[in-house]
């Protein structure tokens, strides 16, 4: 069994994929920031693979622009480049022809003859996803599943999959090479601080966990909202659509944090079981509704009759004995008014009333509202008696924001956090294949549902409004509303 190691240790990084986007705007500047601070040993390489002929200076300059524009730590600020890049290597070769394997081995073999990375090997998928399965395949065939010495790791892209066919399919494929010891599939929401904080605010305080359950809270929302479109990516996400592009994984991950028991401890067996559990738990979506931004099929590479939704929400019940009858609200769009991801834990109202309501400050429900980005806190909504004559109440905000906490920059990025933790070997915000396949399993009916010929339509929406308007009407026909913007009060 693979053990968590609290000192990273130094490891050849294996960048599958080392022309595209995610290694010159994630990795790699995560990689150089981890460098700064002191949590990548030195000795670490970093091997680029990728089909076109590259000579690795162009590489390093390729990845130095990256470095440049986005890490958290800028050269020039951190003066790591000129050592780290010596560090940097490239090797072309086709993904499915094993000479690249061989050639693979064999650099591998000179890097731990020469540096002292230990044998340890972590290869990162970075590839489109059905490059997967060849990589995996070669990976086993040339042995290189399994060093000598040191561990041996995989880290693998999302999307793991388009449905749970394939995605136990593929499971099946990186399980015939990896034990799943050494399988870190990701979810890059699941490194982003405010993320991790959702267990430490429930975990590791005693005030919030006795509220936490059907008799005080009446419901959750979740919103994971994007200004942009689709951009550049439209060839991709015309196949994947905002279902598998994030309810999958992404808003699905924060709905299990937010609703799991307690895990005994914070390590990865027992805090992927009681996630595992909560998806167990959702009763499959008994609402759903789709829209598509205008404008959207005329993004570049989009079908211009395309049914593609950039929106969805969703309704989840969580039938255990916590969450009974408290309504899930989930959703997520493109070309929506602003960049935010938020939870809001929305409580039931007092029972009994002794105020008189004042004209418009309707009395509003305590809302415990976890701001996840960009401005990350958390805000707690009560009402509070308006100074002067009479009891007029109104609602405020208990507030706390991580940069006031901290500081503007000490919120690592999330790929910082998930690469270290794969070289630590602890795989706790890293999703379990029952996990993902479970996801699947929620996610595969509302497809279906939406392909069937009496399903309600996709809505058109407005860009930059918060949606169709038939997503207030869900929330309409329950007596509630969307909640926007943890510090807004409507
Ligand atoms: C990715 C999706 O997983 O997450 C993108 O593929 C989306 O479509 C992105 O834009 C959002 O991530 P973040 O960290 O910017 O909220």
């Amino acid at each position: 069994m693979d053990q968590p190691n609290l000192e990273t240790p130094p490891a050849t990084i294996v960048i599958f994929g080392a022309s595209g986007d995610l290694t010159r705007r994630k990795l790699v500047p995560a990689l150089h920031s981890l460098g700064c601070e002191g949590l990548l040993p030195g000795a670490s390489r970093v091997l680029g693979v990728a089909r076109s002929p590259l000579p690795d200076e162009t590489f390093r300059e390729r990845l130095y622009g990256g470095v440049a524009e986005y890490a958290r730590h800028k050269p020039g600020v951190c003066e790591l480049w000129s050592g780290f890049e010596g560090r940097v290597s490239y090797l072309a070769g086709s993904y499915d022809d094993p000479n690249t394997y061989r050639r693979l081995a064999e650099i591998l073999g000179r890097f731990e003859a020469q540096a002292s990375t230990e044998g340890n090997r972590l290869f990162y998928l970075a590839t489109p996803p059905d490059l997967y399965p060849v990589i995996v395949e070669h990976l086993g065939r040339s042995g290189l599943h399994q060093g000598e010495t040191g561990w041996t790791r995989i880290i693998v892209e999302k999307p793991f999959g388009r449905d749970l066919k394939s995605a136990q399919w593929l499971n099946q494929q990186v399980h015939a090479v990896f034990d799943e010891s050494q399988v870190y599939r990701i979810d890059h929401y699941l490194g982003k601080e405010t993320v991790q904080n959702v267990l430490t605010l429930r975990f590791a305080n005693a005030i919030f966990e006795p509220l936490w359950n059907r008799n005080y809270v009446d419901n959750v929302q979740i919103t994971v909202a994007e200004s942009v479109g689709v951009e550049h990516r439209g060839g991709y996400y015309e196949k994947a659509g905002v279902l598998r592009d994030m309810f999958q994984n992404h808003l699905l991950q924060l709905l299990t944090l937010t609703a799991m028991e307690p895990p005994a401890l914070f390590e990865a067996g027992a805090l992927r079981d009681e996630k595992v559990k909560v998806l167990r738990a959702v009763r499959p979506a008994i609402q759903s509704l789709r829209g598509q931004y205008q404008g959207y099929r005329q993004e570049p590479n989009v079908a211009s009759d395309s049914e593609t939704p950039t929106y969805a929400a969703l309704r989840l019940m969580v039938d255990n004995w916590r969450w009974r009858d408290v309504p899930f609200y989930l959703r997520s769009g493109k070309s929506m008014p602003v960049k935010t991801t938020e939870i809001a834990v929305q409580f039931k109202k007092v029972p009994h009333l002794m105020f008189p309501r004042s004209a418009g400050h309707e009395i509003t429900q305590n809302v415990l509202c976890l701001g996840i980005q960009p401005d990350e806190g958390i805000h707690l909504r009560f009402e509070t008696k308006e100074p002067g004559a009479g009891m007029r109440t109104r609602p405020v905000d208990m507030e706390f924001h991580y940069a006031k906490g901290f500081g503007t920059s000490a919120l690592p990025e999330a790929y910082e956090r998930l690469l270290v933790d794969a070289m630590q070997g602890d795989a706790s915000l890293f999703a379990r294949a029952d996990e993902i396949e479970l996801a699947w399993g929620l996610i595969d009916p509302i497809l279906a549902g939406w392909e069937q010929p009496d399903a309600p339509p996709l809505v058109p929406y407005q860009p930059g409004s918060w949606g169709p308007s038939e997503a207030t009407d869900l929330m309409a026909r329950d007596g509630r509303a969307w909640h926007h913007g943890c510090g807004e009060h409507e």
